[in-house]
């Protein structure tokens, strides 16, 4: 208040008003007006409380609350008038709620605090989070799901150090997404459960002398139960810290996927197109097609992970109970939140429409020698040869078909026996990449029997 008139809520014991730089750093209204339903909705739980302990009466009650509603539709109309100098909007909807109804809106500040009615409100918005990441997750590992049954035997290369390793399917490869977003899902739910007890009626730090009900006012919210602690309940913002770690580990999954579906779309891999739903083109090089959506999702990982040290170093050290450090929590939090459900979405809305080049698949599974393993596991497994020796020979055969400029197949019997004379024709059967995918039934292998059976699982689990 540049006026220099005192607060309306705390001004009893200040002559004068802030001045307006102090106003400034302190206010936090310009963001936390998005926990404005989640402000309300504690509210009412709290009046209704109150009246049923006897704290207040039934008719302040039923007045608090029908207020309450005004105000709520006034923040959802737009017309709500947000103001700076009443700092947040636990005081701006208290001050609005007594210009409407009067005398009994100064009753529903009783036996509560803005510490346990932010740490209240900051939960409720952050539980809806988690719901919000758990619906997204679900709708991507359908959309993987799908992929990868109906690519459960079109075969791809396996790489490792992004150089081709052995030959995989596609259904595979998009299973191994789904068990890491699955992870992602587990984690979510976890925390979310971890989170849900209520700090309301812990007050400002120490509880209340009034008769409250915190069981009632927990329940009314959707807690599981009143935190148990009045001190740790107003003071710890481990489920925010929580969510950024699980929205961190999730972004990265995502980045991982985004980053190979760049590598994937361009003209040296041609692996998938990418819809023109989710690519853009370029204003000067009319052939191109960016997957845009995939590099923003790629970065989306550096806010999100960010939001994530940013309040863990906010938090580190602060003593016990609430200190206004703390209000520096939100915002971190709304743009990772924001930021972590489109990036969940866009990704759905790629995997969904992406076609896999099936044949480029294929053709890549075969070049760089991917069937040496099985080559050599042949040897082992025919000749008795000891897997060392066998690994040797199978690089002097792959050395061999090097410098011819051809493939592994491509070497006659007599070339493979001029290196180790007991390969005989059987060995042709391993060197395809279909016999070589199929023979890899060990469980969580890349076989396409193995993949059809993770596929039905996870059918039945997401059903
Ligand atoms: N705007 C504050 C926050 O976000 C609300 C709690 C303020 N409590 C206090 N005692 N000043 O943390």
């Amino acid at each position: 208040m540049s006026d220099n008139s005192s607060n309306q809520m705390w001004g009893g014991r200040f002559a004068a008003g802030p001045d307006a730089i102090m106003e400034a750093i302190n206010a936090s209204i310009g963001f936390d007006k998005r926990l404005a339903a989640q402000d309300i909705a504690g509210s009412r739980a709290h009046a209704a409380m109150l009246a049923a302990t006897g704290i207040i009466s039934d008719s302040d009650a039923e007045t608090i609350r029908e207020g309450l509603l005004t105000v709520l539709s006034e923040i959802d109309s737009g017309t709500f008038a947000f103001s700076t100098a009443l700092e947040d909007i636990h005081m701006n909807v208290e001050a609005r709620l007594k210009e409407i109804v009067g005398e009994p809106a100064g009753r529903l500040h009783t036996a509560r605090s803005r510490n346990d009615q932010v740490a209240t409100d900051f939960k409720l918005w952050v539980r809806d989070q988690f719901d919000a990441m758990e619906g997204g997750l679900l709708a991507l590992l359908r959309a993987l799901v799908d992929q990868a049954e109906a690519g459960a035997d079109w075969v791809m290369p396996g790489f490792t150090h992004l150089q081709t390793a052995q030959p995989v399917t596609w259904g595979h490869h998009m299973m191994a997404y789904v068990e890491m977003f699955g992870r992602d899902l587990s984690r979510c739910r976890d925390a979310r459960a971890r989170m849900n007890e209520s700090p309301l009626g812990a007050a400002a730090l120490a509880g209340t002398g009034f008769a409250i009900d915190r069981h009632m006012t927990a329940e009314a919210l959707g807690f599981a139960r009143p935190a148990a602690n009045s001190l740790d309940a107003v003071s710890d913002r481990d489920f925010a810290l929580e969510f950024l770690s699980v929205a961190s580990i999730c972004a990265m999954h995502l980045s991982r996927f985004a980053e190979e579906l760049v590598i994937w779309s361009s003209a040296q891999f041609r692996f998938v197109a990418l819809s023109d739903r989710f690519s853009t083109g370029s204003s000067i090089m009319p052939q191109k097609k960016n997957p845009d959506a995939a590099e923003l999702i790629r970065a989306k990982i550096g806010r999100i992970f960010g939001a994530n040290v940013a309040l863990m170093t906010v938090m580190k050290g602060l003593p016990l109970a609430y200190s206004k450090d703390m209000q520096e929590d939100k915002e971190q939090v709304f743009d990772a939140a924001d930021n972590l459900m489109l990036a969940l979405a866009a990704m759905e809305g790629m995997v969904k429409d992406m076609q896999a080049n099936v044949a480029a698949l294929e053709a890549a599974a075969s070049a760089g020698f991917s069937t040496a393993t099985d080559l050599a596991d042949w040897l082992v497994r025919e000749t008795g040869l000891p897997f060392r020796e066998a690994h040797h020979v199978t690089g002097t055969l792959v050395a061999m078909a090097e410098k011819k400029g051809c493939d592994l197949p491509d070497l006659s019997l007599d070339e493979m026996q001029s290196v180790s004379a007991s390969i005989t024709e059987g060995i042709y059967d391993v060197l395809g990449v279909h016999n070589s995918v199929a023979s890899r039934l060990s469980y969580g292998g890349t076989a396409p029997t193995r993949v059809r059976e993770q596929v039905m699982r996870w059918k039945e689990i997401l059903a």
